[in-house]
């Protein structure tokens, strides 16, 4: 082949690669049906998930808007929202001070990326947040997810803990994130899998003082211990309130690092800036994530006593260990924060959390006393609520038993999918599942939830719930297998 030939060759390659693919442009994303959408999921995303989804009724369920406590779907249908994205939408779908800020933004053409030059934005919310913490929770790096913050987090602890104290203690039924790095504080064997993990962990139960006192003592290579305030993935569990300022004590006396996972209890959810902060403690390290971004940005950040901080990272030869990612402290995510902190104290939604949610556990307790077979507890504080229910899976009629079995495994005796799939369908209300304890329904409503939402909310579990358990798994079982 002449060389000639050889280059034409490679002309036709080179611009046969680089001719558009058949991309789907944001109107064809936004036209999508359902049918279309399943179908992309399970070819690109996730088709074992998908199969959970069918099970809880998502799949039929297209958004095509979202505005405070509200969905609405492609048939109009407006959906209650209790599941709350996991505790990331304190102020609701679209907040109007929200996007006003983020349209303003835009059109000033103001810039993102905070690594080259410093960001006004980024220092700005540092500001703030350290405004926002007690003692001195001062120092603030930022990432773009509850993970990455906990990353952070857990390495500033290692670092400041320094060679000679390099165990890390956590908690049964916590749950921190899926890096790796914070895989090995998840106590999530389904997460965990076959990972290889870094074996500098110790794992107690959580809220036992005298597992964390025997701990400390008995071995000084404990350096930090993580924890959730309440864990949320574990189905919303306090500690008792004395447990906190005992393990204050410990960790000044054993020389430990305290970090306080806030990423899903934190940011006003239980009434209070920090869950913590109901205890009269301060941490060593927190991190908050989910609904610092107001719903409509990516962001955590990890925030840490200046001390602390100094020690790990205080120097120049130190400073750029741990320094912020491409995306940490993107402006428009940043300003969208700085509003969103704003709003939390302007519209004191800390103070409607806390009333909205006594509320909320007032109803449920009487739905407890007139249900007492089927529930079986109800607890958390705020908007940080776990509904329990009886386990059904020895005590359903032997008929129901295998028909249930064979939907699915997971689901077997758990009454909360059932009662998660036929809210969604039958009374249009969104509610959360419980990865770690299959019994129990999470609700995180945003913190603009009025008492009226919560009666709805009643109503609908009230009405459901008076079918009686077998009427409720009968029914699901049949929309099964239709
Ligand atoms: C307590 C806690 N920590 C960390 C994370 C991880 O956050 P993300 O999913 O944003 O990575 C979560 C997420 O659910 C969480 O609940």
């Amino acid at each position: 082949m002449s060389a000639l030939a050889n280059n034409d060759a490679k002309e036709t390659t080179t611009s046969a690669s680089l001719a558009k693919p058949p991309l789907l442009s944001v109107e064809d994303a936004k036209a999508l049906d359902v049918g279309r959408m399943a179908d992309l999921f399970k070819e690109h995303i996730n088709p074992g998930q998908f199969h959970f989804m069918k099970l809880l009724g998502f799949h039929k369920v297209k958004i095509e808007r979202a505005e405070g406590m509200y969905y609405t779907d492609q048939n109009g249908r407006k959906i209650l929202d209790f599941f709350g994205g996991f505790g990331s939408l304190a102020f609701g779908h679209n907040h109007p001070r929200i996007l006003e800020v983020r349209r303003k933004f835009q059109e000033e053409k103001r810039h993102e990326i905070g690594i080259a030059f410093m960001s006004q934005y980024a220092t700005a919310l540092a500001k703030n947040l350290a405004a926002c913490s007690p003692g001195d929770l001062d120092m603030v790096f930022f990432g773009s997810s509850g993970s990455e913050a906990m990353e952070a987090a857990v390495k500033l602890a290692e670092r400041a803990a320094g060679p000679k104290k390099p165990k890390i203690v956590y908690a049964e039924n916590s749950f921190h994130g899926k890096t790796k790095g914070v895989l090995a504080v998840t106590d999530g064997k389904l997460y965990r899998g076959e990972f290889l993990l870094t074996g500098n962990t110790l794992r107690v139960p959580f809220g036992d003082i005298d597992a964390v006192e025997n701990a400390f003592r008995s071995d000084p290579q404990i350096g930090a211990i993580v924890l959730e305030t309440v864990q949320g993935g574990g189905g919303i569990i306090e500690a008792d309130p004395s447990y906190w300022p005992k393990l204050r004590r410990l960790c000044d006396h054993y020389g430990v690092l305290w970090v306080a996972d806030e990423v899903q209890c934190g940011y006003g959810r239980t009434g209070r800036f920090y869950a913590f902060e109901h205890y009269g403690v301060v941490p060593d390290i927190t991190a908050l994530a989910k609904s610092l971004g107001a719903g409509k940005a990516a962001i955590g950040a990890m925030i840490a006593r200046r001390d602390v901080y100094m020690k790990a990272y205080g120097t120049p030869k130190t400073a750029m260990i741990h320094a912020m990612a491409t995306f940490g402290g993107i402006g428009e995510a940043c300003v969208t924060a700085i509003e969103g902190l704003n709003v939390l104290y302007d519209e004191r939604l800390m103070e409607n959390a806390a009333d909205t949610g006594a509320y909320l556990l007032k109803r449920l307790d009487e739905l407890k006393e007139k249900y007492p077979r089927i529930i079986k507890e109800v607890r958390g504080r705020g908007c940080m609520v776990g509904l329990e229910f009886h386990d059904f899976s020895q005590t359903l009629p032997a008929v129901v038993r295998p028909m249930v079995a064979m939907l699915d495994e997971k689901l077997k005796g758990s009454l909360s999918g059932f009662v998660g799939a036929l809210l969604l369908r039958d009374h249009n209300v969104l509610v959360a599942f419980t990865e770690y304890n299959r019994n129990v329904i999470r609700l995180e409503p945003p913190l603009i939830v009025q008492r009226e939402h919560v009666d709805a909310f009643i109503t609908a579990l009230d009405t459901l719930l008076s079918r009686g358990v077998v009427a409720i798994v009968k029914d699901f079982v049949k929309s099964q297998m239709g």
